[in-house]
């Protein structure tokens, strides 16, 4: 098996389980243009962030890493009317064009993009003492994976999930030379969530259009502190 294979499956899943959605060809093909890198959530990775929000009843959710919002637009849309999300993002031209795709997915007034270093946006929301959340997704850079995921349970209530994007490289993380700084990361990233009383968490291994990689998933057990 091999990368043509998982790209081919990738796309029958898309195309079989979904009808086309031109709000999402639109969403990449914008991010595309404006010259982002073509790093977002495949479409059936999108579809699974999309199902583990409706399935939590999320009305809150949180992301962390937006570039074009296209995860955003798959997570929002899981939203009921009231929900709220808020979304992460350091680099203002990848906030723009994520407000300008979420606008067009009509989810703009659902959708707070927020621009700054995530830890300090993840300070400010402990801060504001608003409503936990119910899931949420770190998708950014792998330095600060740990530090993200330990703040991302402090704001996710009881039952809540916290999942962490990128965390298998390939099979990287498995490597115990210790080389690959992405992998030690990675790894530090789970022994962060497998030391953590708060939460219970298993990680996914994945393969598809994006390659071989995985999901941490976390279920919070204790109350958002
Ligand atoms: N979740 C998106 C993909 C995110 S790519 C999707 O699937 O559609 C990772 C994003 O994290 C990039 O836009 C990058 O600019 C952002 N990022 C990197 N470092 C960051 C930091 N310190 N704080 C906030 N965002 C950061
Ligand atoms: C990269 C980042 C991601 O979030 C991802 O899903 C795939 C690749 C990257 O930085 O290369
Ligand atoms: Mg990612």
């Amino acid at each position: 098996m091999s990368q043509a294979t998982w790209t081919a499956v990738d796309r029958l899943i898309a195309s079989t389980l979904d009808q086309p959605d031109e709000v999402l060809l639109a969403a990449r093909a914008a991010s595309s243009e404006a010259g982002l890198p073509e790093i977002a959530v495949s479409p059936a990775q999108g579809k699974l962030l999309h199902l583990l929000a409706r399935s939590l009843g999320a009305r809150s959710i949180l992301e962390v890493g937006t570039l074009g919002g296209y995860s955003a637009i798959w997570l929002a849309r899981a939203l009921p009317e009231g929900g709220r999300m808020v979304s992460l993002e350091l680099d203002p031209s990848h906030a723009e064009v994520a407000r300008a795709n979420l606008a067009r997915a009509g989810l703009g007034d659902r959708v707070d993009v927020r621009v700054g270093p995530a830890l300090e946006g993840l300070t400010a929301l402990a801060a504001e003492a608003g409503p936990a959340f119910d899931l949420a997704f770190i998708d950014a850079d792998r330095p600060h994976g740990p530090a993200y995921f330990e703040r991302a349970v402090g704001l996710t209530r009881r039952g809540g999930l916290v999942v962490v994007d990128n965390v298998v490289r390939g099979g990287l993380v498995a490597d115990d030379t210790g080389d690959d700084p992405g992998a030690r990361d990675s790894r530090r990233l789970w022994e962060a969530a497998g030391a953590d009383p708060r939460v219970s968490a298993t990680v996914v291994q994945t393969v598809g259009m994006k390659g071989y990689d995985g999901f941490l998933l976390a279920l919070v057990l204790g109350s958002a502190s």
